[in-house]
């Protein structure tokens, strides 16, 4: 097994561009099942989830070009089977994302269970309850979700009885096709639903509310859609990630290829931590703090705290000033990374969804566990400031949402390498 070994303690300085958003870009290909056209795919990050979504099209008889440029052409024309298998599936849960596209276009599917993660159950009961209202005929049998609506899905009200991602994803894409208009209210408002459904009404669907909490589609009636080619947004947490690496360091860097709305939050904590931006269009400059003041978070939807950066800012706060709160509203356990950064030195301690961040004057090196993938950001996070050398494990979460990642920290001045253990 590989691991990382990074030697605390360098200030990082220069610029980094950011990657396309794994959380965006994972939507869009499974979109692209909705159309018998090619469709080009830019600004994909190259990391683990994507080819593995991308294999499990090409499993399904889809084709994938990836050119020289690093676009990718994809044609679902010839998609032959409907079934996404287990093999798939249990490597990346958001394969479940291809169950709504596959039910709208063929009017049948199989899909495997994704299961739980580390992070929590992460059921799937609001994306079946939905497609149930829209007409779909669900069964759960020998851990696969098999799904028929031979006349095509109808138009519906689905109200969603909490904010999901997967599931606002898996009812547009399934609504962008059905007989008449879906309004779907309570739904997720992350930047990576706003591409979405930016991509389907560029093909020629009636979508109206994008961005808010209330999304009307007018579906086509079974008629498959026709992509425009397709840019991946920036990804916010790959941005946020690094800045927080950064004011762990007391460093000054730019990030080019940013969206600032969507890193709105990760700012406003940042500032509130004592460091300071300068901004000029998608190019962002952070400003070190003189010395790291506490934070207090509440992780909730977008345009909220986002969950996905809970833990990064853990490892900020492990050596704040004073001690820092924080509230994981979202996920049942994701708080994995707190003893694995206690074997650092930090003093964090937990009560039921809430950790307190007591503050330390130094981490120390020392072998830990990845265990999630913004966990595993968390240990570099904290590994960067260390005093010695640590070890991260199981780095193979990490792989699967950060392009480069050695690459760019290597490029920051960080002191970092990939082992064989
Ligand atoms: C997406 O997961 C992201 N993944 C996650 O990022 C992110 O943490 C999460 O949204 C929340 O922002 C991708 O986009 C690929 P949800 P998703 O459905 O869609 C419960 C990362 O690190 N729920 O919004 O699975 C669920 O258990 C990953 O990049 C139900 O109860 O999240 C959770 O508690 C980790 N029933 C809450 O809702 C359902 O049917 C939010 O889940 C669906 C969800």
């Amino acid at each position: 097994m590989r691991y990382l070994q990074i030697k605390g303690g360098n200030k990082l300085s220069g610029e980094i561009t950011i990657s396309g958003a794994k959380n965006s870009a994972l939507p869009v290909i499974a979109g692209t099942i909705l159309s018998d056209k090619a469709v080009k795919l830019i600004n994909l990050p190259k990391v683990v989830d994507i080819n593995t979504l991308l294999k499990l099209l090409t499993m399904l008889g889809g084709s994938v070009v990836r050119n020289e440029d690093g676009t990718v052409d994809v044609n679902n024309a010839n998609i032959s089977s409907t079934k996404a298998v287990y093999e798939i599936v249990s490597q990346m849960r958001a394969s479940i994302l291809v169950l709504g596209p596959l039910l709208t276009r063929f009017g049948e599917c199989e899909v495997s269970l994704p299961g739980g993660c580390a992070i929590g159950d992460r059921p799937i009961d609001l994306h079946l309850k939905a497609l149930e209202a829209m007409g779909a005929k669900i069964e759960i049998k020998g851990g696969y979700v098999r799904a028929e609506a031979h006349d095509g899905l109808k138009g519906a009200k689905i109200v969603f009885d909490k904010i999901t991602v997967g599931g606002t994803e898996n009812i547009v894409m399934a609504a962008s096709m059905a007989h008449g208009t879906t309004t779907i209210i309570n739904a997720a408002r992350e930047p990576e639903i706003i591409q979405l459904c930016e991509m389907i009404r560029d093909a020629g669907v009636k979508v109206d509310g994008i961005g808010t909490g209330t999304i009307t589609i007018e579906g086509t009636c079974g008629k498959p859609l026709d992509f425009k080619d397709i840019t991946i947004i920036p990804d916010r947490i790959e941005a946020g990630t690094y800045l927080c690496a950064a004011a762990v360091t007391y460093s000054t860097i730019t990030l080019n290829s940013v969206n600032m709305e969507h890193i709105a939050t990760t700012i406003d904590k940042l500032e509130g931590m004592g460091c300071s931006f300068t901004i000029d269009d998608d190019k962002i400059t952070i400003h070190p703090a003189t010395q790291l003041k506490s934070v207090n978070i509440i992780t909730t939807e977008y345009p909220g705290f986002p969950t996905d950066m809970q833990a990064q800012f853990m490892a900020v706060a492990t050596l704040a000033d004073s001690e820092s709160i924080i509230e994981e509203r979202l996920f049942e356990n994701r708080f994995m990374h707190v003893r694995e950064l206690n074997r650092l030195g930090a003093d964090i301690w937990l009560k039921s969804h809430s950790a307190a961040v007591r503050p330390v004057k130094e981490l120390f090196g020392a072998d830990v566990m990845a265990t999630d993938l913004r966990a595993s950001s968390a240990l570099i996070i904290a590994a960067l400031a260390a005093n010695g050398i640590t070890n991260i494990h199981r780095i193979y979460h990490l792989d699967r949402g950060y392009e480069d990642l050695e690459g760019k920290l290597l490029a920051l001045g960080a002191d970092i390498k990939r082992l064989q253990e």
